[in-house]
């Protein structure tokens, strides 16, 4: 007689693996990149992974950009910065694994609340300053400074996003300016449109510049209904205050937003602006961090070394409380009810801490010596003996659900022959499933007997 199976919705969760990450839900996607949240198998930890479509670089000529920009957020590591963890690549995709950023777009608070404080504006301004003029120290430029690439982290502190267009010393021209105009228009500085070649510094302090008017205003300072009016107004610097903007702030901006780049504010003139002053600390961290490349290098060189590939793979079937609780002996509430003898068992079950795919594969270990052939499928097995027993061939399934993260319960049920051969079967499987158990059920009622 065997005990009641349990009501466990009969679909297996499929999901994606990327080397040791389980891909999840989709956070944005651009023309190249697509960015999903994703889970570490081992640790647990969630990062961001950004994936890239190889044949899409390829055919836009942007290898060179792309490892550019890899690098790039390799080299940055500031606090205020989204932090590149680590680079993977399968046949067809690249794999940027970025720290994950919880608060959302500094641009949905505007969205929402609308203009912010003067001093909230001022503390993402100190803080956008001060990650922005790191990255210059390094000779990294943003060149795409806006504020949905200005996120926020668990704290409520900024995380610049998204270094795509950054540019490293490489591109620069003999004549040491950067060249080539790319961009969101109202954020951009008169000489980047003009494309007489800039200096990436003060490009996207402009860009800082347009990203203070925005959150202190609640609107953009430049905004025309066609791209020629745009551009105008940006040329000229042409712009006006609303009433309410406090006089320190219009006298730093007006500084800021200066379309000659050469008289344009410096950030070490900046950090001594007395409204910029206000309540201003600089980041603390290690800025002699070190950075290894060896994994950007490796991936772009065709070596194997790093080569990840992404599986769809199936889930184990999680299990509810009550599904739970119907099935646990110790919790057995049907002896609440009924009076009868507990049945004899021709079902087992006992809990893992170890990974599903590491209780599969110790299962089949364990089975195989004992003379039983082994089919797999997902997270079910079926084990059957090669012996003849006293009713015919033993044979048993298996499956492993998931009963909380880490915690995996593993059902073994007889689905013919011997109760007495199961049992015997089952003792000496357990021995070689002792690594891997960490609660069994007691030996089927009949043995005990
Ligand atoms: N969207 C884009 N990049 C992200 C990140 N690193 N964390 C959270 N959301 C993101």
């Amino acid at each position: 007689m065997t005990t009641a199976t349990p009501s466990i919705p009969a679909t297996n969760v499929e999901r994606t693996r990327v080397g040791k990450y389980d891909l999840g839900k989709t956070l944005g996607e651009g023309t190249f990149a697509k960015v999903k949240v994703a889970k570490h198998i081992d640790t647990g930890h969630t990062v961001a992974i950004k994936i890239l479509d190889k044949d899409k670089i390829l055919k836009h000529k942007m290898v060179e950009q792309i490892k550019r920009e890899i690098s790039t957020m390799k080299l940055v590591k500031h606090p205020y910065v989204v932090q590149l963890l680590e680079v993977m690549a399968s046949r067809t995709k690249i794999y940027i694994v970025l720290e994950y950023v919880t608060g959302g777009e500094l641009f949905n608070k505007i969205a929402q609340q609308g203009r912010l404080s003067e001093d909230d504006a001022r503390k993402y301004f100190q803080q956008l300053i001060d990650a922005v003029d790191y990255c210059h120290s390094r000779q990294v430029f943003h060149r795409d400074l806006k504020p949905e690439n200005l996120l926020l982290d668990a704290k409520g502190s900024l995380k610049i996003s998204d270094f795509g267009l950054s540019a490293l010393p490489q591109q620069f021209r003999a004549d040491g300016l950067l060249h080539t105009t790319c961009g969101t228009p109202n954020y951009v500085a008169p000489e980047v449109i003009m494309d007489k070649g800039y200096s990436g510094a003060t490009a996207d302090l402009w860009s800082c510049g347009v990203i203070l008017y925005v959150l202190m205003a609640g609107y953009l300072p430049f905004e025309e209904p066609t791209i020629m009016a745009l551009y105008k107004k940006i040329y000229r610097a042409q712009f006006s205050w609303p009433p309410w903007f406090p006089s320190g702030a219009r006298k730093l901006i007006s500084k800021i937003l200066d379309p000659n780049p050469r008289t344009r504010i410096s950030a070490a003139e900046i950090y001594k602006n007395d409204w910029f002053k206000k309540g201003y600390t600089p980041a603390q961290f290690d800025r002699e961090a070190d950075v290894n490349l060896d994994d950007v290098n490796a991936i772009f060189s065709g070596s194997q070394e790093h080569i990840v590939v992404e599986r769809k793979e199936s889930k184990p079937v999680t299990m509810n409380a009550f599904e739970l609780i119907s099935l646990s002996s110790g919790l057995n509430l049907s002896s609440l009810f009924e009076t009868k003898e507990i049945p004899e068992k021709e079902d087992t079950r006992f809990t893992s801490k170890k990974s599903a795919k590491e209780i599969i594969s110790s299962i089949e270990e364990a089975a195989k010596p004992l003379g039983f052939n082994v089919q797999k499928r997902d997270y079910k097995m079926k084990l059957q003996g090669d012996k003849l027993g006293r009713k015919g061939h033993l044979s048993v399934s298996t499956e492993v659900f998931e009963v909380a993260p880490s915690l995996y319960m593993v059902e073994l049920q007889k689905n013919s022959g011997d109760t007495l051969e199961y049992n015997h079967f089952y003792k000496n499987l357990s021995k070689g499933l002792k690594d891997i158990v960490w609660k069994a059920d007691p030996l089927p009622a009949c043995e005990q007997k």
